[in-house]
């Protein structure tokens, strides 16, 4: 059986591994959560976001604890800027001995849209071109495709990838929660690190932030804000149920 494991803040990456799931067969298992042995599967998928030119925090730390030589296929996907992402996670599975069979990649709606603005016809004519993109992907990884990604020439982006992992965890110092906070604690709920909680009513952040933006977001009434912009739009995948997100799907 298939193992597809996935890490997602607003559904991209969800919905990739559901159509994986769909295609192939398999368990969908969110990394975060995972405490299992993942030798229990014939193939091992990770379905992951690019952050930052390469790998989040929570998958790096996943894919460096694996031990195993069952056959490994990564999926990335991003909002357009993929840099040496591919090259960056293929290397790291080369240098841990894992049997890793192919890295690919897929371009989905952008999140980091803290300080810029996606225009929703984009987002669309992204979601819509997405199955076709995935159909070849997938079907590679249905015929355990061996695609080897070659070091890129030059690589200025793995650099800033590690500089910017270093201070990841100071985003949230950033937000502010408004006065629309209705304090239904779903952000406390849905942060993969426990990263928020409440204080004398109030909702706060600590200082072991991933900067996933699931936060930001997802929370119902708008009111988490980065350095004060009263930014407005904020985006969940729509072709999964959001309650999904964090969730493993298992027979
Ligand atoms: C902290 C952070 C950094 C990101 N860095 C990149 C990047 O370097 N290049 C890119 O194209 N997209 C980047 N993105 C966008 C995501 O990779 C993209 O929107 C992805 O589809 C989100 O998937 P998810 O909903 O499963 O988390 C970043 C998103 C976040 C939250
Ligand atoms: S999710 Fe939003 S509304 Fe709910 S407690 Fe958090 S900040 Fe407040
Ligand atoms: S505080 Fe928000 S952005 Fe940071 S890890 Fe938690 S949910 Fe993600």
């Amino acid at each position: 059986m298939n193992g597809i494991f996935y890490f997602s803040s607003i559904g991209n990456s969800l919905y990739i591994a559901e159509q994986i799931k769909n295609e192939l067969g398999g368990e969908i298992r969110y990394i975060p959560k995972f405490t299992g042995d993942v030798n229990i599967y014939d193939k091992i998928i990770i379905v992951s976001p690019i952050h930052s030119f390469g790998l989040p925090t929570l998958v790096y730390n996943f894919v460096i604890n694996i031990k195993s030589s069952k056959p490994l296929y990564i999926v990335l996907n991003h909002g357009g800027m993929q840099a040496n992402a591919l090259y960056y996670a293929y290397q790291l599975c080369k240098k841990k001995g894992l049997n890793i069979r192919s890295v690919q990649a897929v371009i989905m709606p952008e999140i980091y849209t803290l300080t810029f603005f996606q225009p929703k016809f984009l987002i669309n004519l992204v979601l819509r071109k997405a199955p076709k993109r995935l159909k070849l992907i997938i079907a590679a990884i249905r015929d355990n495709k061996e695609i080897i990604i070659p070091k890129p020439k030059k690589d200025k982006w793995t650099p800033k990838h590690l500089k910017n992992r270093k201070i990841w965890h100071l985003l949230a110092k950033y937000f502010k929660v408004t006065k629309n906070c209705n304090n239904c604690q779903k952000c406390i709920t849905i942060c993969p690190v426990d990263n928020i909680r409440q204080e004398n009513g109030s909702i706060v952040f600590d200082d072991k932030c991933v900067a996933c933006l699931s936060c930001y977001h997802r929370c119902p009434e708008k009111a988490i804000v980065y350095k004060n912009k009263r930014k407005k739009d904020r985006y969940i995948n729509p072709f999964i149920q959001e309650k999904n997100i964090g969730t493993d799907q298992v027979e």
